[in-house]
């Protein structure tokens, strides 16, 4: 999945630049990464959301991110990423960024953006990012969006937790980010997998600010 050039986005479109302090937050790009945790479904669909609620997504794939989407989904390159969410919306909202290239424009924090998730996160990138080692686009751009105080959502997803994740868990929680388990409940009674992916992108964009019908919210019982 190879972006087309550092400054373009994936079809060729130069993306906007739009970006400043006094831009609404709904104006500003979110920064979306997947790694190689299990639940590349859950990504495949926030990325469409985030692309049917007309939000600009500058999208990061790790190696083994790729990996998983060919291994969970018929997603196996960016074409089919593209088909998968929405050609349209994806050529005209989407950005793709290379995860070796550390001088892109989400590894600084003068570009201004709505702040990111990682979804699905691995424990290996939350382990990066409890260290602040930097040592890809998608560490980066988490460190960046950390010490800029914008919203980090990390969908994490592995089981049983070791101590090393939970203290890895706490660490980035006190530096701000937001913990967000791939971990749907059931009192909805879902029948179907969309639903019990719904439930997890759901509390993702809320934690994003992003406005959603996806599911129902709880109205108590
Ligand atoms: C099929 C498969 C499933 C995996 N599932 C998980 C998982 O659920 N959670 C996790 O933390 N790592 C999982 N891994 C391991 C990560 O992919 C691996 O640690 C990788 O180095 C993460 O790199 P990244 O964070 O740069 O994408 C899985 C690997 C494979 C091949």
């Amino acid at each position: 999945m190879k972006p087309e050039g550092r400054r373009r986005t994936a079809v060729g479109r130069r993306p906007r630049t739009g970006s400043s302090l006094q831009s609404p937050v709904s104006s500003l790009p979110v920064v979306m990464a997947f790694t190689g945790a299990s639940g590349a479904p859950y990504g495949i669909r926030l990325l469409r959301a985030l692309l049917e609620s007309d939000r600009d997504v500058w999208l990061i794939v790790s190696e083994h991110g790729l990996r998983l989407l060919r291994t969970e989904t018929d997603v196996h390159d960016v074409a089919g990423l593209r088909r998968a969410v929405g050609p349209g919306r994806f050529d005209s909202r989407a950005t793709l960024f290379d995860d070796g290239d550390r001088g892109a424009r989400p590894a600084s924090g003068s570009a201004i953006t709505a702040g990111m998730v990682i979804c699905p996160c691995s424990m290996g990138t939350l382990a990066s990012i409890a260290a602040g080692t930097s040592r890809s686009l998608v560490e980066r751009a988490a460190d960046v969006t950390l010490k800029e105080r914008r919203p980090l959502v990390l969908v994490t997803r592995e089981t049983p937790l070791s101590a090393i994740h939970l203290e890895n868990m706490l660490r980035v929680t006190r530096a701000g980010a937001v913990v967000l388990p791939a971990a749907p409940g059931f009192y909805h009674r879902p029948k179907r997998i969309e639903q019990l992916v719904d439930f997890v992108v759901a509390r993702v964009l809320d934690h994003l600010r992003v406005e959603h019908t996806l599911e129902k919210r709880w109205g108590g019982r």
